[in-house]
């Protein structure tokens, strides 16, 4: 197998998982990832098919022996330069066992290339005789079983090949040229000989591509780090767990400022639900718990106060202290006739919930009434606004996307230099502002979605996305994709 393998490996474990981008006790992460059947057999077949290719040119042991041949008398034979140069892998199946993966190849054929020699000396001549030519060999039936297991090792999965067997049953050897009792002899002296060693090659070869394998696993990395800013965990928590049906991983996947641990702290709550992904069999599910969005809202927030600065709205009149007249009489008395700015931020970190169909999201505002008078930009009054709101996301081949609408707000007075302030009155003009400025803002970030990894040519297509109580579900199949670069871009931008 060696380096060529890596891509598909890689791709088992890795290329569903960094797609977007704790209760050590309880051994759960917050993404889990379940790799079904369905997964196993298009890595298995993937495996196979650079195994094929990186297992050959194989090259076994020399192998003498002397036999005893009518007539003739006691005959050195010796074949050597044998070399396995093609596998073709005929069937195969995976299935996941209670030890570990079970890959069993019921069918290959193989050909190997040798050198072959004798000599004998007998009391007819008194010189020794000898010769020597080649011959190729065919396997017509070989079987090859398997069984992989995976472990956690400090975050990182350790792979190794817990047991391997291979079975060569059917071998015929051709001889270029060679007489008829050599031929015999031959096939007789060495038939079994070449079947094991044959066996015992494809067998240590196998062990050497997964301890090469090995390594690289190890040098995946836990954690992505996004601008040097903030950092995503992905260090697996726990062993994989097998069952019958599928291969499951969990991933911490918490966001965290960079240098600091993860901004949620877990429980001993129990955050795995069990995957379902509902409608025709998916290579893989990926269970993403709401406490993952949670911490890249917190990291986006402290990292980018959202914070809008609005001087233009379509009701113009209420942008200047004349519109509040009637509304705000104060307002107008101590500042009469000077422009208004709108200063609102969010100021603290939304709050989002993933229910049935639809994940909500509670988005607290603060909207700071500015007068701009005679150069000077005076707040005069503030009002907190708590929305909240549906998000619906929606996944393509490509990219994570959503939209975002509101569903309803409250609003209340913090503080006021211009005495009480009739929220009836100034509901209208929130209301507008939300409509027109804050949440097509947000939409316009939210609808350019979070671009999915392609990682090594393969990427997710077919997906579907489900929310359920607590988690976001994508139900998704792996191919290949002809584009570009493998990226990881698990940022949550709006
Ligand atoms: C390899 O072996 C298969 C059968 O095992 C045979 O059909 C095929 O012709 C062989 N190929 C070569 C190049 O000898
Ligand atoms: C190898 O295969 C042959 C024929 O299928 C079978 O009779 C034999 O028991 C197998 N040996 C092992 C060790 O599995
Ligand atoms: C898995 O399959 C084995 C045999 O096929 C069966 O004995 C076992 O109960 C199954 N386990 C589960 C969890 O379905
Ligand atoms: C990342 O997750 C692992 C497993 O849950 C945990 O042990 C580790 O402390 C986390 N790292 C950070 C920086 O939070
Ligand atoms: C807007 O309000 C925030 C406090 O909520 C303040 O830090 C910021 O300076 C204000 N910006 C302007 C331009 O007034």
């Amino acid at each position: 197998m060696g380096d060529s393998v890596d891509s598909a490996v890689l791709l088992v474990f890795f290329v569903l998982i960094c797609s977007w981008t704790h209760v050590l006790s309880a051994e759960e992460g917050y993404i889990s990832v379940e790799i079904s059947n369905k997964g196993l057999d298009f890595v298995k077949d993937l495996l196979i098919e650079k195994a094929e290719t990186s297992l050959v040119p194989l090259e076994l042991p020399k192998i003498e022996k002397t036999v005893k041949i009518p007539v003739i008398g006691k005959v050195h034979m010796e074949v050597s330069n044998i070399i396995l140069y093609r596998i073709h892998v005929t069937s195969s199946t995976v299935k996941t066992g209670d030890t570990g993966i079970l890959i069993d190849v019921a069918g290959a054929t193989a050909n190997l290339s040798m050198n072959w020699r004798y000599s004998y000396s007998t009391w007819l001549v008194p010189i020794s005789i000898s010769d020597k030519g080649e011959a190729s060999i065919q396997v017509e039936g070989m079987e090859i079983g398997l069984t992989l297991g995976l472990k956690n090792q400090q975050g990182s999965i350790k792979l190794s090949l817990l047991d391997c067997g291979c079975n060569v049953s059917d071998l015929s050897i051709h001889l270029d040229g060679g007489a008829s009792w050599l031929y015999q002899g031959l096939i007789d002296a060495f038939e079994n000989k070449i079947a094991s060693a044959v066996e015992n090659a494809v067998c240590k070869k196998l062990e050497d591509a997964v301890e090469k394998l090995d390594p690289l696993l190890q040098s995946l990395p836990k954690e992505v780090t996004m601008d040097n800013i903030f950092s995503f965990n992905i260090s697996f928590v726990g062993d994989p767990k097998l069952s019958n049906f599928s291969l499951e991983l969990e991933l911490n996947g918490l966001f965290s400022l960079k240098d600091e641990t993860a901004v949620t702290k877990l429980q001993h709550e129990n955050v795995q639900v069990p995957i379902s992904c509902n409608g025709p069999a998916r290579m893989v599910g990926i269970s993403v718990h709401e406490k993952v969005l949670e911490s890249a809202a917190t990291v986006y927030f402290e990292t980018n106060k959202m914070h809008w600065i609005v001087d233009n709205i379509p009701d113009q009149n209420l942008m200047n202290t004349a519109g509040w007249k009637f509304i705000v009489p104060q307002l107008y008395k101590q500042y009469p006739n000077d422009d208004l700015n709108l200063n609102i931020s969010v100021y603290s970190t939304p709050v989002i919930k993933i229910v049935e169909q639809q994940v909500d999201a509670t988005i607290p505002l603060e909207v700071i009434i500015d007068v701009l008078d005679a150069g000077q930009v005076v707040p005069v009054a503030c009002i907190s606004v708590v929305i909240s709101a549906a998000a619906y996301p929606e996944i393509s081949s490509n990219a994570l996307a959503g939209s975002l609408r509101l569903n309803e707000f409250t609003m209340s007075e913090e503080w006021s230099k211009i005495g009480n302030l009739h929220m009836y009155f100034i509901q209208p003009m929130i209301s507008t502002l939300l409509r027109t400025v804050v949440l097509p803002y947000i939409n316009v970030k939210l609808n350019k979605g979070f671009p999915l990894p392609h990682f090594h040519g393969y990427g997710l297509t077919n997906s579907q996305l489900l929310c359920t109580d607590s988690r976001l579900m994508i139900c998704s199949d792996v191919a290949s994709i002809e584009t570009a670069p493998p990226h990881f871009i698990p940022v949550l931008q709006w």
